[in-house]
């Protein structure tokens, strides 16, 4: 199988000298855990046998240069270059994904910029990108999608390919509150665009959550258990920590002596490493230290804070002007400390490779690392890694998705000066017993799930999702052959019957119920097909028989209504009961849905003869979600020896006396005459009760794309009246 690795920066940037190409290795955690991942396939035997790795080459180039770019990344690093102008890399790159995106999703939003431009010009980016993929795209490819700069693409993708699509986004995924700060447009279509892939990856369970919360006020779109059903698809919504690969950082051996490592003396070494970004702290950091400073006289002398910061989208103000104060902030705390013999912060502008980076962390007495804002922060699980002696102690900020999985670190708010200069203080007083014990513990975790876990946990689950979800589906969906074989069976048969369910069945669902009255379109077809192929229908519903005989009281049908508890036959034209039912627990109910509907504001009650149902179409989808699990856990604990039944359906909870089902009902009208001819169609999960009833022979189809106990599938409700038409008119041989 190969995978398609997708992402805007690729593992290496080319830059261009004297009209040659020179490639260095591309900046942040994203390239350095996929190339490690990468790597170890080579070393290991899994589900992927091949890769490739398509991205922004890092520079635009004439049209002459192109092949020479494709060819060098092709050998090189098993890579194809996506070619973007300057012009779009500055509207799209630094624009929407570096000033919109990144400080809205880091909770900047003081440094996000709207502009329209930025907007319409990403959109094309993620075009361009698909382009590009559909010239590479195989049957039988896995496609994963990575980060921000590209959430449009899945949905892009998912219009034109059946692959296999996923989808990871490396960096936080803010709540709704600071979500919803981007425009209507973009919000929306940001969502939908991921909602492309069959899986969609976050670092931690909190993202996650926010997604679906965002995926739930936005879009309407509730979950169960993470998988959001579409029309057609499910996709799974899940926590993948990415890890780090462990084996190299811990088995690493550092050429003794190293060139480029300091001379540590008897000095104790603070370290932190990371891009010159807003989001990682550096300046509260450096404020930290100085505070550390001023409240430790006795230190002065004795440690030193050594600072790797690589430099980090250019372009972009808000980076240069963190860069000057970066500066000045470091020569203040040199001045005003430092003397000839002790320079207090030793800080460096560059990016040194990983080698060096492990040599640093093993010789770092401490590594104080203080995003802001970070989705995962791969750095401080390096050094931890890197520590083969298990010494040395991380100061991890509580706001990086690490600090999930490294909680025996000191974790602090890096919001506080005061908690980072206590947090150093401890840090440097901490016994090397305890060191060893606490890296011991967060090793054995960073071992078990290191990077090439992280990704094949992902690409199996996706493969798993595709399996479940969609291969069973199509394996259900009614093939031409089924539909004949329906028509024909229906056309021989001498008893016939046809078990219906009315709300998203025979009409679309809607969030007004009085709006789904039957058309006159409709209530001829039932009509025709009554009369004209002898078919005896059943309607089941939940709705009051008052409103059933309103709509349907006039054709040739049967119908139940209350969810059974009123049965009318047409030829005798009388409501009925199948069996005596008491409305009096109604007495002990009433009073409970009360209480939630004044809770939620646009909730109301309807009162039926022996049943009650509480609707919420009007209120707020989010707080309705969590009202509604609370009512039903509440009516379920006191209700238990009422013999009532609840059933969920759409946005509307409804009460009924237990003891009749939809499979009761079906061994009802069937045991009527002796049928030779069944079809039950439904769309609701009560209805799966109703299609396990029935005789093997039977045909029962499941509108929507849900797992089901029924024998075939139809996608969508407007299938059900096509499929009407056709027995109407007894042809065999058409399609739907
Ligand atoms: N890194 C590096 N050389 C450096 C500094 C950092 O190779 O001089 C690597 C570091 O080892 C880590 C990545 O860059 O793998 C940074 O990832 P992280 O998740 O910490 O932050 P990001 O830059 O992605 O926000
Ligand atoms: C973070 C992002 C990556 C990005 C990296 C470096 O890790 O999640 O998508 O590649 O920063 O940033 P850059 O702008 O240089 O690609």
């Amino acid at each position: 199988m190969r995978l398609l690795i997708v992402s805007n920066r690729l593992p290496v940037s080319l830059t261009q000298k004297n009209g040659e190409f020179h490639s260095e290795k591309s900046a942040g955690g994203l390239v350095s855990g996929l190339s490690d991942y990468l790597g170890s396939l080579k070393k290991s035997s899994t589900e992927v046998t091949e890769y490739l790795w398509l991205g922004w080459p890092g520079i635009s180039v004439n049209e002459k240069q192109k092949n020479i770019v494709r060819e060098k990344i092709k050998s090189d690093f098993n890579a194809a270059p996506v070619f973007l102008s300057e012009k779009l890399m500055d509207k799209v790159y630094l624009g929407f994904c570096n000033k919109t995106i990144w400080p809205i999703f880091h909770y900047f939003p003081n440094y996000a910029v709207f502009d329209r431009d930025f907007w319409d010009e990403y959109k094309r980016v993620n075009e361009i990108f698909r382009d590009d993929l559909l010239d590479i795209i195989r049957p039988g490819d896995i496609i994963w999608i990575h980060d921000y700069h590209l959430m449009l693409l899945p949905q892009l993708l998912r219009e034109k390919v059946s692959n296999p699509i996923g989808f990871f986004l490396h960096i936080p995924f803010p709540t709704y509150e600071v979500f919803r700060l981007l425009p209507h447009e973009s919000r929306t279509r940001l969502l939908t665009g991921m909602l492309g892939a069959d899986l969609i990856g976050f670092h931690t369970h909190d993202y996650s959550q926010y997604f679906l919360r965002c995926v739930l006020r936005i879009l309407g779109l509730e979950h169960h258990m993470g998988r959001i059903d579409l029309s057609g698809r499910s996709i799974k919504v899940d926590t993948f920590p990415m890890g780090v690969d462990y084996n190299k950082f811990n088995k690493f051996q550092i050429p003794d002596p190293h060139p480029d490592l300091p001379d540590k003396k008897n000095l104790k070494i603070v370290l932190s490493v990371d891009r010159l970004d807003y989001s990682k702290g550096i300046l509260n950091r450096l404020k930290g230290f100085e505070l550390f400073l001023q409240k430790n006289p006795q230190w002065h002398g004795k440690v030193c804070l050594s600072m790797i910061v690589v430099p980090s989208r250019i372009g972009v103000d808000s980076y240069q002007e963190i860069k000057s104060s970066l500066d000045e902030l470091v020569g203040f705390i040199n001045g005003a400390y430092g003397n000839f013999r002790w320079t207090p912060v030793i800080y460096q502008f560059t990016s040194v490779p990983h080698e060096t980076l492990i040599a640093m962390f093993r010789m770092s007495d401490v590594a104080l690392l203080t995003p802001l804002r970070d989705g995962m922060n791969l750095v401080a699980k390096e050094y931890v890694a890197s520590r083969n002696d298990k010494k040395g102690v991380l100061i991890l900020s509580e706001f990086t998705g690490a600090s999930k999985e490294l909680s025996e670190s000191i974790i602090i708010n890096p919001n506080s000066i005061d908690e980072i200069a206590e947090a150093i203080k401890l840090a440097l007083s901490i016994p090397e017993k305890d060191q060893i014990f606490n890296n011991s513990a967060m090793q054995l975790r960073l071992r078990r799930y290191d990077v090439t876990r992280w990704a094949s946990d992902f690409v199996h689950l996706l493969n798993e999702t595709r399996r479940l979800y969609s291969q069973s589906f199509r394996k259900k969906f009614i093939t031409n052959e089924v539909l004949d074989k329906i028509l024909s069976d229906h056309r021989k048969a001498s008893e016939k019957i046809l078990i219906v369910n009315y709300d998203g069945t025979l009409v679309p669902l809607s969030d007004i119920p009085k709006s789904t009255k039957p058309t006159p379109a409709l209530l001829n077809l039932l009509k025709d097909i009554e009369g004209h192929t002898n078919t005896d229908i059943v309607i089941l519903s939940g709705r009051s028989k008052e409103n059933l005989e309103r709509w349907l009281g006039n054709i040739p049908v049967n119908l139940t209504a209350e969810h059974g508890s009123w049965l009318k036959e047409h030829k005798y034209g009388e409501w009925t009961q199948l069996k005596t039912l008491s409305g009096d627990w109604k007495d002990d109910v009433l009073p409970i849905l009360e209480v939630y509907t004044d809770r939620l504001p646009g909730a109301y009650i309807k009162e039926k003869d022996y049943s009650l149902s509480w609707h919420y179409q009007k209120s707020d989808i989010e707080q309705a979600s969590y009202i509604t699990r609370d009512l039903t856990d509440h009516l379920i604990s006191i209700t238990a020896n009422m013999g009532i039944q609840i059933f969920q359906g759409n946005k509307v909870l409804e009460i009924s006396n237990s003891g009749i089902n939809k499979g009761d009902l079906a061994r009802h009208w069937l045991n009527k005459k002796k049928y030779d001819f069944i079809l039950a169609i439904g769309a609701g999960w009560s209805d799966e009760l109703l299609f396990q009833s029935l005789p093997k022979r039977a045909y029962s189809i499941k509108v929507g794309l849900s797992p089901s106990e029924a024998r075939y599938l139809l996608e969508k409700q407007s299938d059900v009246i096509s499929l009407l038409k056709m027995l109407k008119e007894q042809k065999v041989g058409v399609t739907l």
